[in-house]
């Protein structure tokens, strides 16, 4: 009996990198720096060096990462953010965290904003434009980056899925005013808990985001604005400089998998992803499309191989985002996305065994 493949198998990486690990967290153990502190500013100042970017700010997820960029430039009530209607939630919680207004739009053949769409949504209450770089591939960041420069609105990436990507060969996280990672623990860079950062070249931001993490304060006790506790832990900041040093590495696996997939799977009933020359993808997911997918993740299970949705409703459709009164149809190719998308597994500690069980069953459907 063939054993099960799972989604995502964390244990494996940590077992590779374990004794890694050890001395780090023990230090941070002894030195009792839990919150904030030397590790967090070590990792953000190794982080920043491999997005090239001269900052990044560490805080406690990928979702007030998000939250705390939009702030940092200003957006608020009655203001709209344009952001791609397929994409996590935590995407759209952002603007709507503080008053702003989600104007979604469809995506393209590589799943990400259609940047031919943009403009007809932009008006004199728009004023930012979040870029999601979905399962890993990079969106059209020079487009949109000429978009928000010509109508003189904000670019912000969301890099959540995509720590090391580049787009004409350069990093994401340094195209747009900032950009927001999560280090949630299935990201390509996880950490052992919950972590975000983000990234920018700006001292000014970089010192409001500082306060803001920071309850509002520079200086102990004195609060200049209504702020929140959104710091890095100590211990995440340990394991994330450990984890970054591996991060080329897996990468190159995962493109390494994603390239045996595009190349092997040839079944007419799957489409593969489609991939924009520019872009390099860090396959954070490899997502497929089918036209039955129950049938095709039944088929999947009987074989012993687990597949995932990312992410089955648009956001335009969501429940909590009702009062916008979308209506199915809004956004064809993110609903058709929703409606045809398994994702198949993908992580670096895949054997080459099991991606050929995987490419073989997926043939055999
Ligand atoms: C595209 C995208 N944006 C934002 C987030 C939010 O990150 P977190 O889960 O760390 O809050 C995630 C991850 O979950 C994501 O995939």
């Amino acid at each position: 009996m063939l054993h099960k493949i799972l989604f995502h198998d964390l244990k494996r990486q940590y077992q590779n990198i374990s004794d890694e690990l050890r001395e780090p967290m023990q230090e941070v153990l002894d030195s009792c720096a839990f919150a904030g502190g030397p590790f967090t500013a070590k990792f953000e100042q190794d982080f920043a060096e491999y997005c090239d970017t001269k900052f990044s700010i560490g805080v406690n997820n990928g979702t007030s990462a998000l939250h705390l960029a939009l702030m940092t430039l200003g957006i608020g009530n009655g203001d709209e953010v344009i952001l791609p209607a397929n994409t996590f939630i935590a995407t759209a919680w952002a603007p709507s965290y503080i008053g702003a207004t989600p104007v979604f739009v469809d995506c393209d053949e590589y799943w990400n904003i259609d940047v031919s769409k943009i403009e007809s949504v932009i008006n004199e209450r728009t004023r930012a434009i979040i870029g999601v770089h979905l399962y890993g591939q990079p969106c059209n960041v020079v487009r949109l980056r000429e978009i928000a420069n010509y109508y003189g609105i904000f670019f912000i990436e969301d890099a959540a899925q995509a720590h090391g990507a580049t787009f004409d060969n350069k990093k994401v996280g340094s195209f747009g005013e900032m950009a927001c990672f999560s280090f949630y623990p299935g990201k390509n860079l996880g950490a052992y808990g919950e972590g975000g950062a983000i990234t920018t070249d700006s001292a000014e931001y970089r010192d409001r985001l500082h306060s803001l993490r920071n309850h509002g304060s520079q200086e102990r006790y004195h609060h200049d604005e209504l702020g929140f506790n959104m710091r890095m832990d100590g211990i995440q900041a340990a394991i994330l400089q450990v984890k970054l040093r591996h991060l080329e590495g897996w990468n190159a696996r995962r493109r390494q998998i994603a390239q045996l997939y595009l190349d092997q799977i040839k079944n007419t009933a799957i489409d593969k992803p489609k991939l924009m020359s520019k872009a390099n993808s860090v396959f954070h997911l490899f997502v497929i499309t089918t036209e039955n997918r129950e049938d095709f993740r039944k088929f999947m299970e009987a074989k012993g191989i687990d597949t995932a949705l990312h992410y089955p409703i648009s956001c335009h459709l969501q429940k909590a985002y009702q009062n916008l009164g979308h209506q199915r149809g809004d956004f064809p190719h993110s609903e058709f996305l929703a409606e045809h998308c398994v994702s198949l597994p993908m992580f670096p500690e895949l054997t080459d065994q099991e991606v050929n069980r995987i490419i073989d069953s997926t043939n055999e459907y």
